[in-house]
Parts: structure tokens; C-alpha cells; sequence
């Protein structure tokens, strides 16, 4: 379909009555055809077709990129040659930057291309530019004879880049052996830009009759500079330009991360192999309907960085590229090597480790990857997010649970849910508003007869400490006197189309254009709109939700944008498509930062997301089903954006599209507990389901859950803290708590929650028991009961509906609060217990993290950061404060002295203590506790004491 023709895939028109009309000129269910293969995408298809030849060429083919030996440079840590390819003759740059932290960063571009290529991307996606390490010494970058560039990146040499000429390879090394490497297997490729006159397609041998061949195109080279998929057609005026290379992980069984993906948590290979796909895995940020589960299709968000884990080493790349990416993994055994690989292989060859080789393959733009070198995935996540930021520490009202649906119709509802709530004793912290409180879809407008007065609406809400989350898309529909559309068009500040024009197409709004969030005028301005004198009937309890943002065009091509449309700068959408959700996100995020004066953190819900996302909010997983299946993946999806970055994610609960069981209800509420966002919502065509109109046995069990989420959002708030200064996730694979048990490096069932809880969610239908694994040599102990678990291995526990398998790990201290209550806001000043679930030497330590919950008062020092240990039968604290006596850091700890602790559990507790006393300033005073000979338990009752304030003792005689 030529672009401006309209077919609507899926369109709705909502009525002011509440009657809803649903215009479908195809079928609900996603349609796979909808989306491209590798095959129907030109440039995947070249590479693919690339890789193939090479493979099939084995020993005697030779890659055509060769570095010029003699143009190698050094400047500080930056060392910088040219590339030839010997096939065409163009020249190319080579950028290798020795970055901090074990960092390293190689960008590859045309030298002289024929106008420039996309390279635009870095500081959006960045934090802020990559801090190179100090200077090289002379000795740190040798060439050899045969010009081979050595380059020792650290003091104690354990850590080399090399660099081989020819053909170009470059290899990542660790003690000498190579732990990951570029081009080795020879299919680098660097489409350079040319005009149609002179391009020449590759020819390939064919077979004109038996006895004789001749040369033709070959058939991959087809679509080059005109692609039509399905009824669309891309223009491509700038022909073929993509990039692509193949990258080794040596000795890696397992790769994780580049989300987004309905998938495993170990990627799965892509080209032949046990259970593989048969599709790259793509990321192209796109609304896919009713999303397929265990599948490589792109899904809304994109993050192209992956982990490669195994005992002793992580490692990891980000290939910093917004266009169009597709990423091919297969696996090989060591003693498996093609004789091209092992020619070409460098240093030590373990055994019959197995290697994962991907194939990195983007639309546009220039080759620019990070390399890093953990040691460990903790590291190496700390290093990708050093870059891209850590992130955001969020309001502590959104730990809390979220209710939401398409759509609460007016006003009066969006009270009585929030009554029926409080009827129920069940906690909440954030009622949501869909499309439809809008005034026929105009973001920033509400529906006057459905919200007549939205500010007395939020003045409930805020009455008992709760929040408001409206829906804006990035869609504005095209409309006369509706100002946002006015402005925008008058100041040009939407997508154009080449002919310059706007951009048009349909959304929900119907005819709509899509603001140009690449333009810095655009972002300024869009930043505006959240100004509550602009935004008419909200306040600062209202917080936005960004749907739609991949950019979703619902008759587009692949339901998105055409990629020859213009944003700012004369880009074409092509070379910075996944970019566009990240720059609405941000956008969104700052406007509602800066709407106040005295700033406040901002809360944000994207679909659309790319590298970076983290440092605006959080991001959900789309239009889920309400089925087991989909229960299943919330968890692989959840750890994978977290390995991303994405750490504050989280699945519509318990599912969007149809209505689910009470049971399914139960089951998802149990693992959202555990899931880093938590959010109830429903599609529009779906029952009510909000969680008190369950019945009863369910009921009782979705409001312990809740309980237990708010019991909690102390430890929850407190590994937010750490992942906004380290970037780990709170939710995390097991292998990264467990990094040397080789069997839990696919284990995607059961995750951690920080260091100290593990969670395994039941997600069968009818389940009593479920299989857990106990890792480690230290005890579990059961969160719900306190009994201690002491299993090691996999086991069969019970785990009837009521129950959600999650343990206490032995050697950790918890800190949660009990007195649960309507929302988070009215838990602010609620005393915690600790508790205590020792190893098997009687230790246990852990932190808590406690500030104002909302503003940025912590960045001047305004936060108490305290560490509990308990050894020898004492528990102590320590204050760890990174600036303990700053001016700001004294004063929150005075007017927070009276914040104690009202009880401890310790866990593991053999035989019952003489008596505990707790002291502190030389005063003794005994506690009462009681011990619990069962459970090895015993529980200490309001022991008085701050955690404002340390220097005290809790004594176990
Ligand atoms: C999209 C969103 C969904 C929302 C709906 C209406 O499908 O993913 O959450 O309810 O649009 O805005």
C-alpha cells in the first residue's frame, strides 16, 4: 500500500455514552504476515545470504577488509586506523577507544562517504560522553612485524585488545585467551552509500544449462533501492547501507539480554540447533497484536546489548544502533570449529566448551559497539548502565500496586474503585486513566460530561496519599481548534513526509500526525504541555503514561511508521526508528519533572523503549493475554529487560486481552509480588476484574499477595536504590546470584529478588506443587511460615493456591513493614522489622534504604542508608552514607530519629537465648522475645531502636 491509502487494521471509535464500536477490517488475533521475516527484509536477507556464502565457501574464502597497516595512530586511549575493502576499494575509519572500567569501544565509518552517514544516535542514548582511561603508556600499543596491533588495556595486563589486518579481526582477551572477537568468522560487512548509477550488485554463478554457466544478480540483491513489503513500497533513495558483523563469545553456552522478546532468558539460536528459531531475533519497536510467546519477533521495546555468561567470566556488547537490527545466534562445541574458525582463532582453545557466535545486522547508520569485560554479569551491567545511565530511582508510590483498565468511563468511577478498595482493606497506590477520559482522543483535553472536574477528582485521591496516571500518545490527532495540533503544525514541529509536508496517518484518534520528538524544538515544547496551566485539570498528583510510542500507525507498514519519512535534520525515520520511543519517553519524563518548581521524580509508564530508557521511568510488556502462558513469560520478559537495564518493568496484570480465571487471577497477582512494576489492567472489551470483585477463596489469597507487596516495599525500595547507583536489577536471574551452578544459567522459572529472596511463581493450571531448585549450600527459609528449608537441589514443594513458593536466602536481613495500609504514602512513617535468615555460620547482614520517597532531596544527602549485620549472636548497624555528616545527611537523620524498629525475626536459631538485651550509649536494657521451637525462630519485640541512628547492639546471650 502506497503511503496516505487507508486501511485500518484495527480502529476504534468510542461514543461519549459508553457504547463502544469496534471497526475491524481484519481479524483480532496478530497476524505473523503483518510482520516481516529476514527473508522479506532486504538487508537481513543480503547478510543472511552473506553468511551463507562465507560458511559455504569454508576455508578459501577471506574476508575483503584489511587494515592499512601503516595509518595506525595513537592518541591518549584512542587508537585509529583505516580499512580497506579490497573488493570495492572504499576506505573506512576504525575507532578503537580504551574506555574506564573495563570498557572498550571500537566505532567503524566511511572515510569519505558520499554525504553523511546516521551517526547521531550517541548522544541521545548516552549519558554522557564515555570517560576514556588515561592515557596508554608507549608499551601499551605494540605492532608486530606482520601488523598485528596489540593494545593492554589494564596495569596487571590481564586485559588485551587485538587487532589482526588482514583480514581485520578484532579480539577482546582476557588472561590471554580470547573471550570475544569481531570478524572472525568473516562476515563484517559495511554497506557503503552510493548513487543507483553506481551501484553494483554482487553477481553469483548460475548454471545457464548443463554444460555452461553465466553470471547474474544474485537473487538477495533484489529490493535494494526500492522494497516493497505487502502492499507498501520504501523507496529507499539511498539504496543499500546497512552494516553488519559477526561476533564470537568464546567459550559462552549462554547469551541474554537484547530485549525486547517474548522469549527464553538463554537466547536461543537462530540458524539450526535444538529448538532454535528460524528467524534472527529483531528489534524493531512495533505494536504487535496479540503478541505471539516463545518467538524472536520484535515486540515494542528494543535494547541491543547483550550478556554472555560462564563460570568465572561475563562479558558483554552493546551495538549502539537505532535503525532496524537483527541478531542471528547459533552455538558451536570447541572440537565443532569450521577450519576457517580455527585458522583464524587466536590464542588458547579450551576443550569442548561450547561458543556462541551471533551476527549483528542493522539497516543504517555507523558501526558503533561497546565491549565489556565484567568479570562478572553484576559488572558488566554496571558498566553498560555507566553509559547509558543508571536507573531512575522512581517515587516510592510506584512500588506499590497500580490499578488500572481500559477504561475507568467517568469521574464517579474512578472514585468508587478507589472506595471499594478501602472496603476491602486492600492497598493501592495509583488509579489510571486510558484514551477515553480525553475529549475525543485530543491528548491533554479530558471528556468534560465523563471528568467534569478532574481536580476534585485528584483531590480525593491525593486526600489519602493516592496518585493519578493519565494516558498521552505521541500521536496528535488532526483536528481544527484543538491547540496541541495547532501549535505543532504551525511551528512545524510533526514528522514529515519528503515531500515536506506532515506526516498523517491513523491512530486511535483517527487522522492523526506524530510529533517530531527528534527535533530539540519539539522536545522543548512538548515539555511544556505538562505544565498544570497548560495541561488544564491536573496537579502534582497526576502522573502520564506514554502508549503507542514505537510509533504504533495502524496503517502503517508492519502497523509502524514508513521508514522514508523526515524527521528534523533531514533524517529519514529508517536510521533512527527505535530512537523515536526513547525521545517521546524522555520528553514525557521531563516535562513532568520540571512542571514544578521544586522538583519532583517523575513517574512514566512507556511501551516503546530503547537503549537508556532506564534513566525515565518504567516500561511495561504491552498487550498481553490473560493465559498461563503469557503468566510464564512475564517472568523471562521481566529478567530480560532487567539484564537490559529496564530494571523497573513489570506484565499487565493478569493479563490484557480476555477475561482470565480466578485462579490465573491469584497465580499472576502472587508473581507481580515479586515483578519490579505492578500494574492490574484489562482491555476494554474485558469483565471487571479488579481484585476485591474476585470471589471468595480467591479474594483472601489477592489481597495477601498485596499485603505482602507492601509488606515488602522497604527491601523493594532499597534494591531501587542500589540499581539507580549500580544499575543491577532487583529482579534477577538466578545465575547472577549463583554465577558458578551451571545449571541455573537457562533456569528462567524461578528468579531473585535482590540477594535475598528467591521467588519460584507458579504458573500451571491446577498446580499443588511445584519443582524448586535450592541453590547455594546456605539454608532457605520460607517467607510465609519461616521454616527452614534445608535442601539443596531440585525438590518438589507444596505450593497449593494460597501459597507462593518464595524463600528467604540464609545469610540476609530483610527489612519490610507490617502495619499495611490503604496506600504507600500513609506506610511513610510505619516502623520496619527486620528479618534475619542466617547461614549456616549464624551470619546474616543486609541494608535498607530510606528517604522522602518523591523529590531529589537525596542527591544533596537527605537519606538514611544503614547496614544491618548480625554475627556472633549481635545484630549491629552501620551507617553508610556515602557523605554521613554532611549538613543534609545529619539533619534528615534528626527528624527522622523516631523511624525504629518494632521486631525482629531471627531465623535459624538453634536453641532458645538466655535473654537479649539491647544496648546502646552504655544503657543494657533485656527485651522480650519469644522463641519458636519449631520453626528454630525467635521473634524480638519493639527492641527501641533507630534506624536513624546506629551505635547500638542487640545482644543474643
Ligand atoms: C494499547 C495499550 C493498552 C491500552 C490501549 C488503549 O493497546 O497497549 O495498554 O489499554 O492501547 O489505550
Amino acid at each position: 500500500m502506497k503511503w496516505g491509502q487507508r486501511c485500518l487494521s484495527r480502529f476504534h471509535v468510542l461514543f461519549t455514552l459508553g457504547l463502544v464500536f469496534t471497526l475491524t477490517t481484519t481479524t483480532l488475533a496478530m497476524k505473523k504476515d503483518d510482520f516481516k521475516t529476514c527473508a522479506q527484509s532486504g538487508f537481513c536477507r543480503r547478510n543472511r545470504a552473506y553468511a551463507d556464502m562465507v560458511t559455504e565457501t569454508g576455508d578459501s574464502f577471506q574476508s575483503p577488509y584489511t587494515l592499512i597497516t601503516d595509518s595506525v595512530r595513537t592518541e591518549k586511549s584512542h587508537i585509529y586506523a583505516d580499512v580497506k575493502n579490497t573488493e570495492s576499494d572504499i576506505l573506512l575509519t576504525l575507532d578503537v577507544y580504551v574506555l574506564q572500567d573495563n570498557t572498550a569501544r571500537v566505532r567503524v565509518n566511511e572515510k569519505q562517504p558520499i554525504k553523511p552517514r546516521y551517526d547521531g544516535h550517541g548522544k541521545h542514548t548516552l549519558q554522557a560522553e564515555p570517560v576514556l582511561q588515561e592515557e596508554l603508556d608507549k608499551d601499551d600499543v605494540k605492532t608486530s612485524p606482520e601488523g598485528v596491533v596489540t593494545i593492554i588495556m589494564n596495569d596487571d595486563k590481564t586485559r588485551k585488545i587485538v587487532i589482526h589486518p588482514n583480514p581485520l579481526r578484532l579480539e577482546f582477551l582476557v588472561n590471554d585467551s580470547p573471550v570475544i572477537s569481531f570478524n572472525n568468522r568473516g562476515i563484517f560487512n559495511f554497506e557503503h552509500l552510493r548513487t543507483k548509477e553506481s551501484h553494483k550488485p554482487k553477481m553469483i554463478q548460475h548454471d545457464k544449462d548443463s554444460e555452461s554457466t553465466e553470471e547474474k544478480e544474485a537473487p538477495w540483491e533484489s529490493g535494494s533501492w526500492e522494497e516493497s513489503f505487502k502492499t507498501w513500497t520504501d523507496p529507499k533513495p539511498n539504496g543499500p547501507e546497512s552494516i553488519a558483523m559477526d561476533i564470537t563469545f568464546h567459550d559462552f553456552g549462554h547469551v541474554y539480554g537484547i530485549p525486547e522478546h517474548a522469549s527464553s532468558l538463554s537466547l536461543k539460536e537462530t540458524r539450526g540447533g535444538d529448538n532454535a528459531y528460524t528467524d534472527p531475533y529483531r528489534l524493531y519497536n512495533t505494536d504487535v497484536f496479540e503478541y505471539a510467546v516463545d518467538s524472536p519477533t520484535s515486540l515494542y521495546g528494543a535494547v541491543p546489548f547483550m550478556v554472555a555468561h560462564r563460570v568465572g567470566q561475563s562479558a558483554g556488547v552493546f551495538w549502539m544502533n537505532p535503525s532496524e537490527t537483527w541478531v542471528d545466534i547459533v552455538k558451536s562445541k570447541s572440537e565443532e570449529k569450521s577450519s576457517v574458525q580455527k585458522v583464524l582463532s587466536f590464542g588458547k582453545k579450551s576443550n569442548d566448551k561450547t561458543s556462541t557466535h551471533t551476527h549483528w545486522i542493522s539497516e543504517a547508520g555507523v558501526l558503533d559497539v561497546f565491549v565489556f569485560f565484567g568479570p562478572t554479569t553484576k559488572d558488566v551491567i554496571r558498566q553498560y548502565t555507566k553509559l547509558t545511565g543508571t536507573p531512575m530511582l522512581p517515587q516510592q508510590f510506584s512500588l506499590g500496586y497500580h490499578q488500572c483498565r481500559w477504561n475507568y468511563i467517568n469521574q464517579k468511577d474512578v472514585l468508587d474503585v478507589d472506595n471499594q478498595f478501602d472496603e476491602h482493606d486492600m492497598p493501592y497506590d495509583v488509579i489510571w486513566l486510558d484514551i477515553e477520559y480525553t475529549d475525543d482522543r485530543k491528548y491533554f483535553t479530558w471528556e468534560n460530561n465523563k471528568f467534569p472536574e478532574p481536580i476534585k477528582m485528584e483531590q480525593v485521591l491525593d486526600s489519602k496519599g493516592r496518585k493519578l496516571v493519565v494516558i498521552i500518545d505521541p500521536h496528535i490527532k488532526r483536528a481544527d481548534n484543538y491547540r496541541i495540533c495547532e501549535e505543532a503544525k504551525k511551528d512545524g514541529l510533526f514528522v514529515k513526509q519528503p515531500n515536506g509536508n506532515d506526516y498523517e496517518a491513523w491512530c486511535w484518534p483517527g487522522q492523526s500526525s506524530w510529533v517530531d520528538f527528534y527535533n530539540p524544538e519539539a522536545r522543548e515544547w512538548w515539555k511544556e504541555q505538562f505544565t498544570f496551566n497548560k495541561f488544564i485539570g491536573t496537579q502534582e498528583n497526576v502522573h502520564v503514561w506514554n502508549d503507542m510510542n514505537e510509533p504504533s500507525v495502524f496503517n502503517g507498514p508492519e502497523i509502524t511508521m514508513q521508514k522514508e519519512m523526515i524527521h528534523h535534520g533531514n533524517w529519514e525515520h529508517r536510521v533512527l526508528h527505535n530512537l523515536y520511543s526513547l525521545l517521546s519517553f524522555q520528553s514525557t519524563s521531563d516535562g513532568v519533572r520540571e512542571r514544578t518548581v521544586v522538583e519532583h521524580r517523575p513517574f512514566v509508564l512507556t511501551r516503546g523503549f530503547y537503549a537508556g530508557a532506564q534513566r525515565y521511568g518504567a516500561v511495561w510488556t504491552g498487550d498481553n493475554m490473560a493465559d498461563w502462558e503469557a503468566l510464564y513469560y512475564s517472568n523471562p520478559m521481566s529478567l530480560t529487560n532487567g539484564m537490559g537495564g529496564i530494571v523497573f518493568t513489570g506484565a499487565d496484570v493478569p493479563g490484557f486481552f480476555n477475561n482470565p480465571t480466578s485462579e490465573l487471577l491469584v497465580r499472576w497477582y502472587q508473581a507481580a509480588v515479586y515483578q519490579p512494576f505492578f500494574r492490574g489492567h484489562a482491555h476494554i472489551d474485558t469483565k471487571r476484574r479488579e481484585p476485591y470483585l474476585v470471589p471468595e477463596p480467591y479474594r483472601s489469597m489477592t489481597l495477601a499477595a498485596l499485603r505482602e507487596r507492601y509488606a515488602l516495599l522497604p527491601y523493594w525500595y532499597t534494591l531501587f536504590y542500589d540499581a539507580s547507583q549500580v544499575g543491577t536489577p532487583m529482579m534477577r536471574p538466578m545465575f547472577m546470584e549463583f554465577p558458578d551452578d551451571e545449571s541455573l544459567f537457562a533456569t528462567e522459572d524461578q528468579f531473585m529478588l535482590g540477594s535475598g529472596i528467591m521467588v519460584k511463581p507458579v504458573t500451571v493450571e491446577g498446580a499443588t506443587s511445584t519443582e524448586v531448585y535450592f541453590a547455594g549450600d546456605e539454608p532457605w527459609y520460607d517467607t510465609l511460615t519461616h521454616a527452614i528449608v534445608k535442601l539443596t537441589g531440585r525438590h518438589d514443594v507444596n505450593a497449593p493456591l494460597g501459597k507462593i513458593p518464595a524463600y528467604y536466602r540464609g545469610g540476609n536481613i530483610i527489612p519490610r513493614r507490617e502495619r499495611v495500609r490503604r496506600s504507600s504514602h500513609s506506610m511513610k512513617l510505619d516502623p520496619f522489622t527486620l528479618v534475619i535468615a542466617l547461614d549456616t555460620q549464624g551470619y546474616a547482614e543486609g541494608t535498607l534504604y530510606v528517604d522522602d520517597g518523591e523529590t531529589y532531596d537525596y542527591g544533596t544527602g537527605a537519606y538514611i542508608h544503614t547496614k544491618f549485620n548480625y554475627s556472633n549472636g549481635a545484630l549491629t548497624c552501620e551507617n553508610i552514607h556515602a557523605d554521613p555528616n554532611s549538613k543534609a545527611a545529619k539533619q534528615y537523620a534528626k527528624d527522622m530519629k523516631a523511624l525504629r524498629i518494632e521486631r525482629i525475626h531471627i531465623l535459624g536459631v538453634s536453641k532458645k537465648p538466655n535473654g537479649i538485651q539491647a544496648e546502646s550509649n552504655d544503657v543494657k536494657e533485656n527485651l522480650v522475645f519469644e522463641y519458636d521451637t519449631a520453626h528454630a525462630k525467635i521473634s524480638i519485640k519493639d527492641p527501641k531502636t533507630s534506624i536513624a541512628e546506629c551505635g547500638w547492639t542487640i545482644a543474643v546471650a
